[in-house]
């Protein structure tokens, strides 16, 4: 049995989705801070343990009860922006919190991790596409904190023998295919869902944060990985574990980058709205150019992504956005 750490986010119940799609037995812990229990309960239909990962005691007990073979941990705060306001809450979170999970893992003697990283930690890139050996300059607490638990990982294996996976994700985009699983922050700040709620008519305008770049466009260029590529990926590599692979990390992108004027025309066609932009400045810390080399991913765990078309993560986001908001803009599922 796996425990899928954050299964009720974005990401987390993708993974989910998949880990039963190729036979695994799966529990998913949450605290539903940022999650939504529904996804879990009537559309993954997998046992929740509605809880934090700060609560040793809860680890000991989940660790004691079921046959846990491996965790998957996706559960963590995710806001760039609000990490540099609030760096406390990301290090308590994402580094503390994921600590005191992989103390209760030694514990429980459980040796098999797979987690979820980030390519901000790259900082502002000195080549594209991003290789796993480019050097690491994280800018803000958030990415800060993701390198930290690579460095623990790292010194748990050595000490503990504690064997890892680090996926180093790009932009994660689009929804499963079935229209059953999609994005759904709150508060929302990655670019394609607040694309496709402009286009739903939940916000006027979306702002593009700099026109003048030294790109084909003038807009950012970025990296935008399917999710359910993404999710296939950490099946892959819980099996590399599983089949004695040694810990390692990886790049999970599409290789291919778009700008943000090219996602909102992409956007345009699919969805057949028009879609209200307003210019504004350039955000400080943001990168012009982010896109990544997964070719190390291809070759050691024979990960093949599907859906790299960008119109295609859109249908699929789309398909998604107009199921969960409806045309008028409500939620049709509630929490
Ligand atoms: N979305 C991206 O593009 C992206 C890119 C790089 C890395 N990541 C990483 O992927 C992971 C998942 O991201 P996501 O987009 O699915 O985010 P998300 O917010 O949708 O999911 C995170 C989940 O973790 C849960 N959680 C948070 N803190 C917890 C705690 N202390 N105890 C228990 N549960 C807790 C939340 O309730 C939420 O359901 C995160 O670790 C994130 O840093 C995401």
């Amino acid at each position: 049995m796996i425990l899928v750490t954050g299964g009720a986010g974005y990401i987390g119940a993708h993974a989910v989705m998949e880990l039963q799609r190729a036979g695994y037995e799966v529990i998913v812990l949450d605290d539903l801070s940022y999650g939504h229990r529904e996804l879990v309960e009537q559309v993954l239909q997998v046992p929740l343990i509605v809880g934090d990962i700060h609560d040793r005691a809860l680890l000991d007990r989940v660790f004691a009860t079921y046959p846990i073979t491996a965790v998957m941990h996706f559960a963590a705060y995710i806001a760039v922006g609000e990490s540099v306001s609030d760096p406390a809450k990301y290090y308590r979170n994402n580094v503390v919190g994921t600590l005191t999970l992989l103390e209760a893992m030694t514990a429980a003697s459980i040796q098999q991790f797979v987690f979820s990283s980030t390519c901000a930690l790259y900082g502002i890139p000195q080549f594209v596409p991003i290789t796993e050996d480019h050097p690491q300059a994280p800018i803000s607490p958030y990415a800060a904190s993701k390198q930290m638990v690579e460095r623990m990982l790292s010194d748990f294996e050595v000490a503990y023998g504690l064997k890892s996976v680090r996926f180093r994700y790009f932009n994660a985009a689009g929804a499963d295919p079935s229209g059953q699983l999609g994005e759904d922050h709150n508060p929302e700040t990655h670019l394609i869902p607040l694309v496709l709620l402009t286009a739903i008519g939940k916000q006027s305008a979306i702002q593009i944060l700099g026109t003048d770049y030294p790109t084909r466009d003038g807009t950012c260029i970025r990296d935008y990985i399917h999710v359910t590529d993404l999710a296939q990926a950490h099946v892959l590599g819980l099996k590399y574990l599983e089949k004695g692979g040694h810990s390692d990390v990886f790049n999970l992108g599409n290789g291919n980058g778009f700008s943000v004027r090219e996602v909102i025309d992409a956007a345009r066609q699919v969805t057949g709205r028009e879609i209200q932009i307003v210019e504004r400045d350039r955000r400080s810390g943001d990168p012009p150019i982010l896109v990544g080399s997964s070719d190390k991913a291809q070759k050691t765990l024979d990960w093949q992504p599907q859906y790299s078309d960008l119109n295609e993560i859109l249908a699929h986001a789309w398909q998604w956005h107009q199921h969960r908001h409806g045309a008028s803009g409500h939620p049709a599922v509630k929490k």
